[in-house]
Formats: structure tokens, C-alpha cells, sequence
């Protein structure tokens, strides 16, 4: 078993005494090899950030703050000690291109220094920064990003680079399980096949357990850093009853297991439930079956590596307080019909799930759900992804935003603070796809090259719904095109020559027709319902720059 992972939990270093630990107290290690060290310190009365990065190179270091983990968006220093003495400068970055350098650079640089083959930064900003290219700091958790060379030419940085979630202004060290109880969901020796992207997918069984456990946390076990791209472990339903390895995508009967348990992209983290909640495992009822998905970036062809990486599921006998439920919440993921246009930009579709119909298939009253997490999911063509609450038909919150969507980066967004969906309430999921490059339609459906749009909702106390989905009544669509032949329609939408206007319209159509929603749980019990999708407001912006899980709107 690899230890490494362990050492990257946010380790606490009290002040020594040292000027330096009084000034920066905050250290978290931001690299699974331990090269890449950060410390910082702030102060609220100054509105200033001091961080101090450590890398072990005596070539360029880059140090950034991003909205989802990637390059797009990000807000970057990059410096160095070179030939000609020290650069340091401010940039952002527009896509996964080289940064450009900011108009007003916002960060100063205090030392950089080059010592037994380390780079040492140094640097403060202002903690509110009032420049559109850089990111505001808030007491919400940011995926910090960084990246270091070899030598002084800042060029592409390859595999040495990353991300890791941390809440710069509430730094909250957990406490490692070391002894704690773990299931292992691992790859076993399998055999990387000689391509580019591979996905493999392989579903097993849970062990028996005796009686209820709470699972607690989810770590990466990652054997090979350089081919695991990013990994999903997805619970299967009932009716999935065999273990099975195969290609990912190609059929059977694993495909229903789609229920997002946890996620790790290159450079993520474990994820840990609040100490009063647990994800319900053992026992009767619950999911024996899981689903682990590898996405292998074999970028050398080599033939004949072998992998065991895997998903490590933390739990304990000792039950907390509230069992965690998840709810998928948005499109319904095959909705006959749906088409995406080929050629568009920012294609949005909608989802709705009405809160009102749960009580048709719960026998108990339904109570109020506290949010703690959520994670957005689309597939390839997916660019942004918001989710809206309403409540009495007024939209009073976002669940989430995601302006960033990337497929490759996608994770948990931990709320700030917990949000409540009481009963009645509705939740819209607008899903925004950019289809520019494609020919034919997109439809919804399991492969990556098909679409979803769903948001996975991780709440307590857990009721037994599992989807909330919709899909638009495609024969009030027939009729709304002024078409009677309702079978022909996908016929029609394959053949259709899109422009910008007729893909306007395609996208107001759906959006306005009416609902039919589902609701189910994995005993069959469902309920079909008539709906409509509510307006969503535009994403609000705090003061400077919006943050994206705080959005200063309350519930
Ligand atoms: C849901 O399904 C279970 C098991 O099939 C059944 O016993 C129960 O009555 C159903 N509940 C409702 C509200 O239909
Ligand atoms: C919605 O409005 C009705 C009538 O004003 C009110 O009784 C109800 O409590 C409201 N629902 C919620 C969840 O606030
Ligand atoms: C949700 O369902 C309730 C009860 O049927 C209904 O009054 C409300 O209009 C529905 N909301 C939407 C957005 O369809």
C-alpha cells in the first residue's frame, strides 16, 4: 500500500518561534512527491496575503489560484532565479495556452532565493483584489494549482504540475485515519493497453460487513502517476448483481451503475464527509456493487504497465449522527430524442426536479435537506454547468456554479455554508455545452462522447429517492416545430442544416416545452409528473471578482 497520500493531508505547523512561522503559520504540501510546499499567513486588518512557495528545482516555479483546477481562468505568479538574476511576475491564463502577463500586477515579490537545489518565493498580495484578472480570495475553499521546469525557459510544464483544494482564510487540518477501517476498490495488476486514452471499468462487490457502517472518507490510491488520468467510483443499483471488468462505454449491464460516489482528477484529493454524517454501507438495502472507472492516459504507448490504482472508502462501526444521501438531480440521461446541434458555442439544456412529487413515492413526511456537497456532471461537450434552487417559484439561491466546467477536473464542490432544500422546493440544472468542432447532433446517453447534465447532491438526513430527472415532452416539441410526425423528429434533428438561428431556437423550444419529470429509488417505486423550467437569474458577482462556491446569496 502506498503512504503517500497520507502525507499529503494538510499537515499543521504551530509557529517554532521563528519570524518567518509567525508571519506564514499555515503550511499544506500541494505535490503527491512532496516537492512542492506552501506556506502562508494572512492578515484581515491589512487585507494582505503572504505566501512563501518551495519547490524542488533550480528552474521556474508557478503558483496559481484557479477556478476548477485548470489552466482557463487561473491566476497565476510565475518566477525564478535565473542567469540574468530574479523574474517574478503576475499573470492569468485564458485556456490551457501560456499565461499572459497581467496589465497590473498585483502580487509583490519579497525574497527569492535558490539554495540546495530548491527555489524558495516569497510574496504578498491584498486579499480583496479589485483587478479582473485576478482571483478574489474569499474564506472558501480554492483549488490552488502549481507547476515548476527544470530549467529557467518557462515553457510547458508536462506532468509536473497539479492542484489541491485548501481554504486559504479557514485553514481546517483534518486528522489523519491511519487506523481506521478502509474497503479497497482497485484495479488488480490490470494491463494498460498500449494507446493514448483508455477507460477501464471494472465492477465489484462490496465485502460483507456486518450490519450498518458510515463510510466517512474517500482516498486516491494511485500506483502510477504518470498513466492514471482521473478515476469515478460509482455505485451500481440493485439490479446489478455480477462483478465484471471491461473497456468502459461499450454496453452491459454495469452501465446503470452511474451514481457518482467519489471522484480524483489528476492531482485531487481525498474526500471527507462533515464529522456528523456518513455515506450508509453494510446492512440491508444499501449498494453491494460499485463501479470504478480509470481513465488511462498512456501518453508513451508503452505496452505492458500494469495497474492497481484504485479508491480507498474509509468507514467506522462507530454511526454518526446523519446518514448521507445522494441524489442525481437534472437531465434525464437517455431522454429520447434530445438533440444537442452540432456547431454551437454554448448550447444550454435544462433539467428540472420538482421536490414537491418526492411524498408520492416516500411513505414518510419529507423532511428538510441540508446540503453539504455537490458534484457537477457533463461529459466532454459540457463547459458550464449552474444550479438553481426556487422556492414558491422565485429562484432564492445556487446550489452550484460552475462557469469552468472541465470534464477532466471535475470534483466536489464542499459548500461554505450548508444550504437547505425544503419540501416543495424545485431544483433547475442548466447544463451549457460547446459543440463547435462536432458534425452531427449530440444526444444524451452513457458514453463520453454522448451528453449528460446531472448534479449529484450530497445531503443529509438521507431519504430513499436516488434520480430526480426531466426531459422535455418531445411530442409537445413535434407540435411546437409545427410537425405531426413525433417518430421522425430524431430523423429530422440528425438530418437538420443548423445555423445560429435555428440552434436559438432549437435551444428556447426545449427549454419552454413542458416537463415530464421523473422521481425513483432503487425499490422501483417512481412517479411521472408535469413540470416546467423556471428562469435561472445570472450567475451574481461579489464586489470584484465572483467567487464560485460562495456566491454571497443566502438560503
Ligand atoms: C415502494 O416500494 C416498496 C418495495 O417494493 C413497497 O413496499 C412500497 O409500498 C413502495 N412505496 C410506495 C410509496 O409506493
Ligand atoms: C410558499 O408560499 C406559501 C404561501 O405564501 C407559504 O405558505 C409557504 O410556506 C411557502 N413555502 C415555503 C417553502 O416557503
Ligand atoms: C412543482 O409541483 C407543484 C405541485 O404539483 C406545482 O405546483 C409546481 O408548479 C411545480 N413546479 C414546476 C416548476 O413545475
Amino acid at each position: 500500500m502506498i503512504h503517500i497520500f497520507f502525507s499529503l493531508l494538510l499537515a499543521w505547523t504551530p509557529g517554532t518561534g521563528a519570524q518567518q512561522d509567525t508571519l506564514m503559520p499555515f503550511m499544506a504540501q500541494l505535490d503527491p512527491e512532496n516537492n512542492v510546499n506552501l506556506k502562508w499567513g494572512f492578515s484581515d486588518v491589512q487585507d494582505t496575503i503572504t505566501f512563501q512557495l518551495t519547490v524542488k528545482t533550480t528552474g521556474w516555479v508557478g503558483f496559481g489560484l484557479s477556478p476548477n483546477g485548470g489552466m482557463a481562468g487561473a491566476d497565476i505568479v510565475i518566477g525564478g532565479v535565473g542567469q540574468d538574476g530574479n523574474y517574478f511576475k503576475d499573470y492569468h491564463a485564458t485556456g490551457n495556452s501560456f499565461p499572459l502577463v497581467d496589465e497590473k500586477q498585483s502580487y509583490t515579490l519579497l525574497s527569492l532565493t535558490e539554495a540546495d537545489g530548491q527555489t524558495t518565493m516569497t510574496f504578498w498580495r491584498s486579499i480583496q483584489s479589485c483587478d479582473q484578472e485576478d482571483i478574489h480570495i474569499t474564506d472558501s475553499p480554492v483549488k490552488l494549482i502549481y507547476a515548476y521546469g527544470k530549467t529557467d525557459g518557462i515553457g510547458y510544464h508536462s506532468r509536473t504540475r497539479g492542484t489541491k483544494e485548501v481554504n486559504l482564510l479557514k485553514f481546517m487540518p483534518r486528522s489523519s485515519p491511519r487506523d481506521g477501517n478502509y474497503l479497497d476498490f482497485v484495479m488488480d495488476n490490470f494491463i494498460v493497453p498500449a494507446e493514448h486514452t483508455y477507460y477501464n471499468c471494472k465492477v465489484m462487490k462490496m465485502p460483507k460487513l456486518n450490519g450498518k457502517h458510515h463510510m466517512y472518507r474517500v482516498e486516491p490510491v494511485i500506483k502510477n502517476l504518470d498513466l492514471v488520468h482521473h478515476m469515478l467510483l460509482y455505485s451500481c443499483p440493485l439490479s446489478v448483481v455480477q462483478i465484471n471488468e471491461q473497456q468502459c462505454y461499450t454496453g452491459g449491464p454495469w452501465a446503470d451503475c452511474f451514481k457518482v460516489v467519489a471522484v480524483w482528477a489528476v492531482g485531487g484529493l481525498a474526500f471527507e464527509l462533515p464529522e456528523n454524517a456518513g455515506i450508509p454501507i453494510g446492512g440491508q438495502d444499501y449498494d453491494e456493487f460499485y463501479r470504478l472507472e480509470i481513465h488511462y492516459n498512456n501518453l508513451a504507448q508503452e505496452t505492458g504497465r500494469r495497474d492497481s490504482s484504485g479508491m480507498r472508502l474509509y468507514y467506522t462501526d462507530q454511526l454518526r449522527q446523519h446518514d448521507v444521501g445522494i441524489i442525481d438531480a437534472g437531465l434525464m440521461v437517455s431522454s429520447w430524442g434530445y438533440a444537442i446541434p452540432p456547431t454551437a458555442s454554448a448550447f444550454r439544456s435544462y433539467g428540472l426536479c420538482n421536490t414537491s412529487h418526492f411524498s408520492d413515492i416516500l411513505p414518510d413526511p419529507v423532511p428538510d435537506l441540508s446540503v453539504i456537497s455537490i458534484l457537477l456532471h457533463t461529459h466532454l461537450a459540457g463547459r458550464k454547468v449552474r444550479v438553481g434552487l426556487f422556492r414558491n417559484g422565485t429562484q432564492i439561491d445556487f446550489l452550484a456554479v460552475d462557469e469552468n466546467y472541465n470534464f477532466e477536473m471535475q470534483g466536489f464542490i464542499n459548500l461554505a455554508t450548508i444550504k437547505t432544500i425544503k419540501p416543495g422546493d424545485e431544483i433547475v440544472v442548466e447544463c451549457t455545452y460547446n459543440t463547435a468542432t462536432r458534425e452531427g447532433i449530440t444526444q444524451l446517453g452513457l458514453a463520453t462522447t454522448d451528453e449528460m447534465c446531472l448534479a449529484f447532491i450530497i445531503y443529509y438526513p438521507a431519504i430513499s429517492v436516488d434520480h430526480c430527472w426531466s426531459q422535455p415532452n418531445m411530442h409537445a416539441y413535434t407540435a411546437m416545430m409545427g410537425k405531426t410526425d413525433y417518430q421522425g423528429i430524431v430523423e429530422m434533428l440528425k438530418t437538420k442544416a443548423w445555423d445560429q438561428v435555428s440552434i436559438a431556437v432549437h435551444e428556447a423550444t426545449m427549454k419552454k416545452v413542458p416537463q415530464i419529470g421523473v422521481i425513483s429509488n432503487e425499490h422501483n417505486n417512481y412517479t411521472l409528473y408535469e413540470g416546467n423550467i423556471l428562469n435561472m437569474m445570472a450567475t451574481p458577482s461579489v464586489s470584484c471578482r465572483s467567487d464560485l462556491t460562495d456566491l454571497g446569496l443566502k438560503s
